[in-house]
């Protein structure tokens, strides 16, 4: 039997081609019947779209087997769906993040593609677009982040909080896209470690912390080899674990040698680790967070910009409705 999920009843893209078939849903008796609404293939035309308004239905359905081919078409006309002014922002960053997750984990899953890159740096333009457009995509891009740390998931984050934080640092449309792209791929390397290490708690032995300290330099080889991927964004690949003081990998370099965007880089790592349900830690919430970062690992960053970092994000991250209590704990520590 066939089986249904929801879609946002404006999912639908005006004048786009429908590659899958849309169904309306009616309870009838306690039975839901799915009704075909419009087939695959079709254009979907504004006279179609009044219709589907004028039946003030709540919800569109598709069939379970095509949830795949839902996500190419929102990744498809993403351009048009962060660009349209009837679609609310939550609306909009819910379809981005969605998207991401998809693409995120086709880059991992194949990091060698030059074609899943293109479709990182794509994204990274469409949510550039989205967060210039009003202030209100901080707070909704935040909603929709997942606490759930998984290599994809993080990096979703830190490059959405990398680019609103680049944002409020007056970053140039150019910059913003070579740090946002970074960001997504920044622990691209991590895709050809041995998962069980990745997956371990934080009772690494060095032999295998050694191994984890690979990443960096594995991601940069990697995405090198694709050969146009701009200098800016390897710049956080290979930097995003430098410590301001010159204890981090893997070159253990410091202060004005890290790029700003590495030093971008390694404050926002860091944070969206710890704000995240890692396997050995629970989320913390981000006043914790940013006051562990401060008092405790100063000399990890550079002072300026995670002082510049506390006050863009410190009141707004609404994460926090959803983290457990504020502890202190003595038992944690900066995200390696
Ligand atoms: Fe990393
Ligand atoms: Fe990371």
């Amino acid at each position: 039997m066939d089986e249904y999920i929801a879609i946002s009843i404006n999912a639908l893209v005006e004048n786009a081609k429908i590659e899958f078939d849309v169904f309306l849903k009616s309870d009838v008796n306690g039975r839901s019947n799915y009704i075909l609404f419009c087939r695959g293939n079709q254009q979907f035309s504004p006279e179609r779209n009044e219709e589907l308004l004028n039946r003030n239905a709540e919800r569109l359905y598709i069939s379970t087997k095509d949830i795949d081919k839902y996500l190419r078409y929102q990744e498809k006309n993403l351009k048009c769906i962060v660009e349209d002014s009837s679609k609310s922002s939550l609306q909009k960053s819910g379809v981005l993040y969605q998207v991401a997750k998809n693409l995120t984990q086709d880059v991992l899953d194949d990091p060698k593609s030059g074609q899943n890159i293109g479709r990182a740096s794509t994204w990274v333009g469409n949510t550039i677009t989205h967060i210039m457009q009003n202030e209100n995509t901080f707070s909704s891009l935040f909603e929709v982040t997942s606490k759930d740390y998984q290599t994809y998931t993080h990096s979703i984050n830190v490059s959405v909080i990398g680019l609103l934080f680049g944002k409020y640092l007056s970053l140039t449309p150019n910059e913003l896209e070579c740090l946002g792209t970074g960001l997504l791929l920044h622990d691209i390397g991590k895709s050809i470690l041995p998962q069980d290490i990745l997956n371990k708690d934080n009772n690494l032995t060095s032999k295998e912390f050694n191994i984890i300290k690979k990443h960096p330099k594995a991601g940069l080889d990697l995405l090198e080899l694709m050969g146009d991927i701009d200098g800016l964004s390897l710049k956080v690949v290979i930097q995003h674990h430098e410590n301001n003081d010159g204890t981090g990998y893997p070159y253990g370099i410091g202060g004005s040698d890290i790029h700003l965007f590495g030093h971008i880089s390694r404050i926002v790592d860091a944070y969206d680790a710890m704000t995240s349900d890692r396997p050995f830690a629970a989320a913390m919430k981000p006043f914790a967070t940013l006051s562990i970062l401060k008092k405790e690992n100063p000399l990890y960053f550079n002072e300026e910009l995670l002082r510049e970092f506390i006050c863009f994000l410190g009141p707004k991250d609404q994460r926090n409705k959803c983290r457990i209590d504020d502890i202190l704990s003595t038992t944690t520590s900066v995200a390696k």
